[in-house]
């Protein structure tokens, strides 16, 4: 039975903290919206409680997490082991910077980084800082001013990850002429390839820019210090590079002396089903950003690996705020990845990532508004475009067949994400039980029939997040 979202409680907490919120009134006005044109108000749950595979919401519904806290708890809600880890840490050290959980977990990151070549590590708290870090570090230690990040990027949402994302224009509104030393180079998606192209031609082009076009006309070679690429282009709408793009961009940055950074706060650490996104590539990056699921879910923790050279004597490249590195972020860190050793969970995730591609193979063809499922193990999104038959409206944004989707995903008890972008965007903890697994795509493909159908209709909400908790 689906359930009438958002609930009797969780409607009257959004209305009560309606006014202390960024986007306060827009769920109201939402709701009054959609009901007005005869459509259902945005889907809408507020957390009661999280455990394992599941969240519950203030009116006592049950969903499977396929949100996973923006992909933060590798290892499910809550994991009791880690919980009790992090207490313990807080209960003998409180917050110091010299403990000793600080060293074992970098000795332990340096033993699985990609080819063991990135021995180095400094803390931060957050994905954010830690580009940031890796970012100055790059610039440091190759006294040069420039660095070259992608379209569609995302690495966070501080003045200077702002600078270096590859957002839409309005994300940086009033902040333009500051991102003077970000050079944005072309992604190659695989939807909206230039007419007349194939991928691979889309692929050698944008290598192609990268190579020539950049250091010829935009910044010269030795000005530029690195690359900032992510091995999975998340929050961007999970896209996933060609082993053409990914190995290319390693080739050009030796032919060019540039440091190649791989921020992997998104798809390192298992979600891809291998423990580093760029492992699906055979490439070693010169440095390497985690955040995410080193945190366990329960306590932040996040760095920059590199190789020995660039951190070993690099004096200008400070960092680390007071929180960086903490006890119980370390402690959450070397539980999780003791975690992942005992239990197999990666190898867990690849299997659950080919029940997830048996799955998805025929959406594409069997459903209209379908129109590409993407997957680097258990990073996955479904993108939706208005089809060309009369059960949608034309002229209707593709993005509002997402969110209607993943609205419906909702109310039939699967939680997962869409911002403003044309992608139900999912994230299971890599640990997740098959079963649950299972019945969660059971349920999202009955919402995408729901819609394909004409039986739900689509809403034409907005292209933003909706709702009283932020963005
Ligand atoms: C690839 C990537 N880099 C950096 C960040 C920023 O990390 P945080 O939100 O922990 O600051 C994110 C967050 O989603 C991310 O996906």
């Amino acid at each position: 039975m689906a359930y009438d979202l958002p609930g009797k409680k969780t409607k009257a907490f959004l209305n009560s903290c309606k006014s202390y919120f960024k986007h306060g009134l827009t769920y109201e006005l939402d709701a009054k919206r959609a009901n007005s044109r005869g459509f259902k108000p945005p889907a809408q749950i507020m957390l009661d409680r999280a455990k394992g595979d599941h969240i519950w919401d203030l009116d006592g519904h049950k969903f499977i997490d396929f949100q996973n806290g923006w992909a933060t708890n590798p290892l499910g809600n809550c994991h009791p082991e880690i919980l009790e880890a992090v207490r313990l840490a807080n209960e003998r050290y409180g917050y110091h910077w010299e403990h000793p959980l600080r060293f074992e977990l970098a000795e332990k990151l340096a033993e699985i980084m990609p080819g063991k070549q990135l021995s180095r590590f400094t803390y931060e708290v957050s994905g954010t800082e830690a580009v940031e870090s890796a970012v100055h570090t790059a610039l440091c230690f190759k006294k040069r001013r420039y660095v070259v990040s992608f379209a569609s990027s995302f690495h966070g949402a501080s003045l200077a990850t702002k600078m270096i994302s590859g957002y839409t224009s309005e994300h940086n509104i009033y902040m333009e002429p500051w991102d003077g030393s970000v050079i944005k180079a072309p992604y190659p998606h695989s939807e909206n390839i230039p007419a007349g192209m194939s991928h691979d031609q889309y692929v050698d082009y944008c290598l192609w820019h990268l190579d020539h076009h950049i250091p010829k006309y935009i910044v010269p070679s030795d000005n530029i210090a690195a690359v900032l690429i992510e091995p999975g282009l998340a929050e961007g709408g999970n896209w996933i590079p060609s082993k053409n793009f990914i190995e290319g961009i390693r080739k050009i940055c030796d032919k060019h002396g540039w440091l190649m950074i791989a921020d992997e706060v998104l798809t390192g650490l298992g979600r891809t089903a291998k423990m580093w996104g760029v492992d699906h590539y055979d490439v070693i990056p010169d440095m390497l950003i985690v955040g995410k699921n080193l945190s366990g879910g329960i306590a932040p923790c996040a760095g920059v690996a590199t190789r020995d050279e660039i951190l070993g004597n690099n004096p200008s490249a400070s960092s680390g705020s007071t929180f960086a590195g903490t006890p119980a972020g370390c402690a959450a860190g070397l539980k999780t990845l003791e975690i992942y050793q005992r239990d197999s969970v990666i190898d867990h995730a690849k299997k659950l990532s080919e029940i997830a591609k048996n799955r998805m193979a025929e959406w594409v063809g069997k459903y209209s508004i379908v129109s590409e499922v993407r997957q680097l193990g258990l990073l996955m999104g479904i993108s939706f475009a208005v089809p060309d038959n009369d059960k949608i409206k034309e002229g209707w944004d593709n993005s509002f067949i997402a969110r209607t989707v993943r609205d419906q995903m909702l109310r039939n008890g699967v939680w997962a994400i869409c911002d403003s972008e044309s992608t139900v965007r999912m994230y299971p903890a890599l640990n997740m039980a098959e079963k649950v697994f299972t019945e969660a795509f059971d349920i999202i493909e009955s919402a995408i029939v729901d819609v394909d159908s004409g039986a739900v209709l689509v809403g034409d909400y907005p292209a933003v997040p909706t709702g009283v908790t932020g963005f």
